[in-house]
């Protein structure tokens, strides 16, 4: 039988995906030293290189959940990884420039993909008391997707392999494959299908029989409500807007308080303090592991702290480590003393950051849309991040060259008060509840607020 793997096997590879989106997007930082001298790259054609990638993660990410929706999950994260495969094996062995960039965005279509795809499939398989854990298992291996990037940039750095720093994604790609030939589909999505018999036969799996039929009734019962309500096929109906809000929203101001451009800008300035190449490169290796035990930390918090309070401090911290930089090198311009306090508040800020807002936005992404959109909210929330991804990154190197570091960190630290009052103002808590709890909860709101407005008229 198909899922006869045991249910720790099963979360590693569902969120294997997770350690794929974090060593292909963290492997350029490192390799691209060597690509730039070997291809003889313009700092245009570098800048394509780099964020080529985010392209083919946009792609990946809006038709990764609309597919998944229709075909199940699982059949869609095979096909990512077998792209996986093929993206690092045409990047590691591409001839040319243009075939290095057409193999980045391939490979972004994968990375996309998964990042719509892991956290769906984690939350959907978990049992409501810890999927938050499950979900952010998620970021979890994306993080120690960068910190192996950063190791083997390290290792290839002495002899310019870059075409090795690319291609050994291959080997997480193919496990992902091999893995998720294994794995069982999403009990939610076969429910959804009318499987269910199969769904009930993996529930009883995973659950060891605890609990199943109360799961699948009340699974069963948000599908009766959609149909009945004449189908949810549309995102667009009113009383998913709020969830649309939140998952933009959030998607969002994850990239604009800046967690890429710290995440990258910090090795950078260990040279800027004075450490030599390798010292920096074992700093930011030191980062990373900090990164990945972090974000264990907020795997173990998530289910008993609950999402908002964790994405609330995570704002606080992230945002007066940010001030205090900017304050620091106002007041003190170019001295060791300011380098000092830029990187001890850039480690700070990367902290409160896998504290909170890496982990807690996929895992609230995977959580707030109802069943029969889930794909198509999700790849809406993937999408908004990359784009905005993409916005941050491009725009980064020409403000600061505009603006200066210290200001530009105060506004990313200006987003973070932003993104406080965001979530202080719609973002609801979903520790605790099933996937059908905060379904019924968004239809009752919109009741609620429709017989308020009604109220009111009257
Ligand atoms: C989150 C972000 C991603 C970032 C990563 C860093 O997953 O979505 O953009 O690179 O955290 O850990």
């Amino acid at each position: 039988m198909k899922f006869k793997m045991n249910n720790g096997l099963i979360y590693f590879f569902g969120a294997l995906g997770g350690l794929l989106f974090g060593y292909d997007t963290g492997v350029i930082s490192g390799a691209i030293l060597f690509i730039k001298k070997d291809l003889h790259l313009t700092s245009w054609t570098e800048g394509i290189v780099v964020s080529s990638i985010l392209l083919g993660c946009m792609i990946g990410a809006a038709i990764s959940g609309p597919l998944s929706d229709r075909w199940g999950r699982r059949k869609v994260v095979l096909l990512a990884a077998a792209i996986f495969c093929i993206g690092a094996l045409g990047t590691a062995l591409s001839p040319s420039t243009e075939i290095l960039i057409l193999f980045r965005v391939i490979l972004g279509v994968a990375v996309g993909s998964a990042s719509t795809l892991v956290p769906m499939y984690l939350s959907e398989m978990a049992p409501t008391a810890i999927r938050g854990a499950l979900s952010s298992l998620n970021q979890l291996m994306i993080m120690t997707g960068i910190l192996l990037a950063y190791i083997v940039n390290y290792l290839f750095s002495s002899t310019g392999g870059w075409r090795w720093m690319l291609g050994i994604a291959f080997i997480p790609g193919l496990l992902l494959l091999i893995g998720m030939f294994f794995l069982p589909e999403s009990p939610r999505w076969l429910l959804k299908q009318g499987k269910e018999k199969e769904a009930r036969s993996i529930l009883n799996f995973m659950r060891k029989g605890a609990g199943v039929e109360k799961e699948i009734k009340e699974i069963q019962l948000a599908n009766k409500l959609e149909q009945e309500q004449g189908g949810l096929k549309e995102v667009k109906e009113k009383w998913v807007r709020p969830a649309l809000i939140v998952g933009a929203g959030l998607a969002i101001f994850q990239q604009i308080i800046g967690c890429n451009t710290v995440l990258y800008y910090a090795p950078t300035t260990f040279t800027n303090v004075g450490l030599g190449s390798s010292a920096a490169i074992l700093g930011t290796v030191g980062i990373g592991v900090v990164n990945v035990i972090i974000t264990a930390v907020a795997v173990s918090l998530i289910d008993k702290v609950g999402r908002k309070p964790l994405l609330l401090i995570g704002n606080a911290g992230m945002s007066i480590s940010l001030f205090v930089l900017g304050i620091a090198n106002a007041i003190m311009g170019h001295t060791a003393g300011a380098g000092w306090i830029t990187v001890i508040c850039l480690a700070v800020y990367i902290a409160f950051f896998s504290l909170s807002w890496g982990p807690v936005v996929w895992v609230m992404l995977s959580e707030i849309f109802p069943l029969s959109i889930r794909g198509i909210g999700m790849g809406i929330g993937s999408v908004v991040n990359w784009l905005a991804n993409l916005v941050v990154s491009l725009t980064f190197p020409k403000l600061i060259e505009q603006f200066g570091i210290g200001t530009m960190f105060i506004v990313y630290g200006l987003m973070g008060v932003l993104a406080f009052v965001f979530v202080s103002l719609k973002v609801d808590e979903t520790k605790g509840k099933s996937l059908e709890q905060i379904e019924l909860d968004l239809r009752n709101k919109n009741e609620e607020t429709g017989a308020l407005r009604l109220s009111r008229k009257i």
